[in-house]
């Protein structure tokens, strides 16, 4: 049956700020990229220049029909010494919601998408003591323009970060970036992990306090599912990979559900993507089921909290392989809805090719760019998922198999 969906559903896409801005130079990513020896093969540069483009990036978004946009606030520009905050920076940012508002997108505002200052990697990051005083003060630096934004995202995938402090604590920087750059990942590090649901509890007591907003945080979710007879690993993998951070989101106004791909739990735990011609260009199994798994996990784990898609989609430079992803992925939110869990947004990632942490080929873009002159292209998905957000309705699969691409 079909679904039709509350008027303030969220149908939007997603960005983070180091990605697409380009030159965040005072962040420790940066310091990764460059120098004598860069770690990672490709470096972020220009990124796709949207910065400067925003409003462009923005009108695309909301002209196709989409009514959201979750972009991040980096606080390496805020911040780009320790202690030194950047007026002009926290300018450009609240030019960007109220370009948002004005555009008719509701802006959902990621405060920490991976990367940091520098000064504050160079303190230890994530496994410093001090960074929930580190990253508290930047909440309250941000929070004076962040009053009418409805939503708030402390951290993204803050149990990926915790895997990058665990690899930063077990070996150099540059080989814990090289283990994240080719998905080569240890398991999350417990101190960070712990300061990391701290940080966020402080964050949202602030931001309760000085804005209006929804707040919570995103979580990475692998959707695991067990081989036979392997249960109890499965509910192990969920323990460190997962369940922390969803059970820090059960006070919170809503959790948000991050998934691309589902993974098989075997007698040793996780077992990696076999190679398959049909992987996606992450080398990730191609599996839109991965939604509906996660956002039941998430639901179950944290015991009823509203959830947010806040990334889901593919890498792929075959925009028809995108549509029918997504088209499969949405029947499998349609009916987590119909199950009775409270969904309340969709937000595709990503509004635009970007860089994909070392990588630019992973392509997860509505929009393409031309990375010599920044020129958008709207792909064909763009207009779908915007005629998808106008009729507010998620058909069942067949209507998408029968569409004409
Ligand atoms: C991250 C994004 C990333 C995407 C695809 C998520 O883990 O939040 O920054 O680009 O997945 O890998």
């Amino acid at each position: 049956m079909n679904s039709t969906l509350p008027a303030e559903f969220l149908w939007g896409a997603a960005t983070s700020p180091h990605q697409i801005e380009g030159n965040n130079i005072a962040s420790d990513w940066w310091a990764l990229e460059n120098g004598d020896h860069p770690v990672v093969p490709e470096r972020s540069g220009d990124g796709v220049d949207s910065y400067h483009r925003y409003p462009e990036d923005m009108a695309l978004l909301a002209g196709a029909g989409l009514n959201a946009y979750r972009f991040g606030i980096e606080w390496a520009r805020i911040e780009p010494e320790r202690g030194q905050v950047s007026r002009a920076a926290l300018a450009h940012y609240r030019r960007m919601i109220d370009t948002a508002l004005e555009s008719g997108l509701t802006p959902v505002l990621t405060l920490h998408h991976f990367t940091g200052p520098r000064w504050f990697a160079g303190l230890g990051g994530w496994t410093n003591m001090h960074a929930v005083g580190h990253f508290a003060r930047f909440v309250s630096t941000v929070s004076p323009i962040l009053g009418d934004v409805p939503w708030i995202c402390t951290i993204n995938e803050p149990n990926m970060v915790a895997t990058m402090a665990g690899a930063q604590r077990a070996v150099p920087d540059a080989e814990a970036v090289r283990a994240f750059a080719t998905g080569a990942l240890p398991d999350p590090d417990p101190e960070a992990a712990r300061i990391l649901v701290e940080a966020h509890h402080i964050a949202t007591e602030i931001l309760k306090a000085e804005t209006d907003a929804a707040v919570g945080w995103s979580v990475a979710q692998q959707s695991f599912v067990a081989a036979p007879g392997c249960e109890d690993q499965l509910a192990q993998a969920n323990r460190l990979w997962e369940d922390p951070y969803l059970e820090a989101a059960r006070d919170d106004d809503f959790i948000g559900t991050q998934a691309y791909t589902s993974r098989l739990v075997g007698p040793d735990g996780p077992i990696p993507h076999p190679e398959d011609p049909g992987n996606t260009l992450t080398g990730w199994a191609y599996r839109p089921d991965a939604l509906g798994i996660a956002i039941r996990h998430a639901w179950q784990v944290t015991g009823g909290t509203p959830i947010l898609v806040t990334e889901n989609g593919i890498a792929t430079d075959d925009d028809a392989r995108r549509i029918a992803y997504t088209g499969a992925a949405l029947d499998h939110l349609r009916q987590t809805i119909a199950e009775g869990i409270d969904v309340r947004g969709y937000l595709h990632w990503s509004a635009l090719d970007n860089y994909e942490w070392g990588h630019w080929r992973p392509t997860f873009g509505l929009i393409g760019v031309d990375r010599a002159t920044f020129a958008r292209s709207p792909k064909p998905s763009l207009a779908w998922l915007g005629q998808v957000a106008r009729a507010n309705t998620l058909p069942t699969a067949e209507y998408w198999e029968n569409q004409p691409c």
